[in-house]
């Protein structure tokens, strides 16, 4: 199927034709990185700028493999070191940088609607890294494309999301996509943390974890982001571990062959227990083992990658 988009700024904007296009890509994609030579010659010439204003481990770095393993030329922008400490605006910085005939621009940005803004005065394809409590439309991506791995099919899946949904982008890129496939979605965590409003999105709310926890085919724990908390939202790190980190004990109520997931950054003993994020049942370094695949893909639909060249 054709992806008819410039940009990829959130999963809302995706239809599920959309999306199955970019799991399916990503499906040709994942072979290449198990080759000794793991590159192909897809988006040669093509230039890609990351631009990073908030830290980033996994998709800074999956990016910008993503971007060698298909031999675009791609460099790292960083803000601590460039004419933004001389009070240069986010428009100027991202203009100039488009000036050197740059085709796609990488953004991650502490602001919700950043990317939208940018969108607005810029030619080259913009893709959302993250806005701050927007959207994260590649980490959604790759993990539905783990979810497909493992469980074949998305669609009447039992998925519960656990944590801070309430600053979470990767919660709500989630929520749409995995809506849009069919999926049954639960919130749980804290009331302050979980607002009723997300009701709105199609999602049940239970902010009992046990409970919510029963019947689950995917548990997606959420990182606790004290860096957004504007007011304490919840008492204690000690009472919020009490009530809703997941334990061996806990996971038991999910179903048998349930798989527990996590974005990253983990806060281990926290959202989720160490023992049972190094199991067997977690899949999130497969989460970021996957994520190359899945930004390869989003980057040779938007930036024209012919089919053929996939194979080479
Ligand atoms: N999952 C995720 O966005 O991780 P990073 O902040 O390390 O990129």
């Amino acid at each position: 199927m054709p992806f008819n988009h410039k940009h990829l700024l959130g999963t809302q904007f995706l239809s599920p034709s959309d999306i199955t296009t970019v799991l399916d890509t990503a499906e040709s994609m994942l072979e290449i990185s198990t080759r000794e030579i793991k590159k192909v010659p897809t988006l040669r010439g093509k230039t890609i700028i990351n631009l990073f204003f908030e830290p980033s481990t996994r998709t800074r770095s999956s990016f910008e493999m993503a971007a060698k393993r298909l031999s675009a030329d791609i460099i790292n922008f960083s803000k601590e070191t460039s004419s933004m400490v001389k009070k240069e605006s986010l428009k100027d910085t991202v203009l100039n940088l488009e000036a050197m005939n740059t085709d796609a621009l990488i953004i991650r940005h502490s602001s919700s609607g950043a990317l939208h803004f940018i969108s607005t005065f810029c030619k080259s394809h913009i893709i959302n890294a993250g806005d701050g409590a927007h959207e994260h439309p590649t980490q959604a991506l790759l993990d539905a494309f783990t979810i497909r791995q493992e469980k074949k099919n998305i669609e009447g899946l039992r998925i519960l999301i656990v944590g801070d949904i309430l600053h979470s982008r990767v919660a709500r890129s989630n929520i749409f996509l995995l809506k849009k496939l069919g999926a049954e979605v639960t919130l749980a965590g804290p009331p302050p943390l979980v607002p009723e409003e997300f009701k709105k999105f199609g999602v049940d709310i239970d902010f009992n974890l046990g409970r919510a926890l029963k019947g689950a085919d995917v548990v997606m724990m959420l990182r606790i982001q004290l860096e957004r908390q504007q007011k304490n939202l919840f008492p204690s790190i000690r009472e919020y571990r009490n009530l809703y980190s997941l334990t061996r004990k806990r996971f038991r109520s999910a179903k048998k062959n349930a798989i527990i997931m996590h974005p990253g950054p983990i806060n281990r003993g926290v959202e989720i227990s160490a023992d049972l994020a190094d199991s067997a049942k977690s899949l999130i370094l497969k989460q970021v083992e996957n994520g190359i695949a899945v930004r390869m893909a989003v980057l040779y639909l938007l930036l024209g990658g012919k089919e053929r060249e996939i194979t080479d």
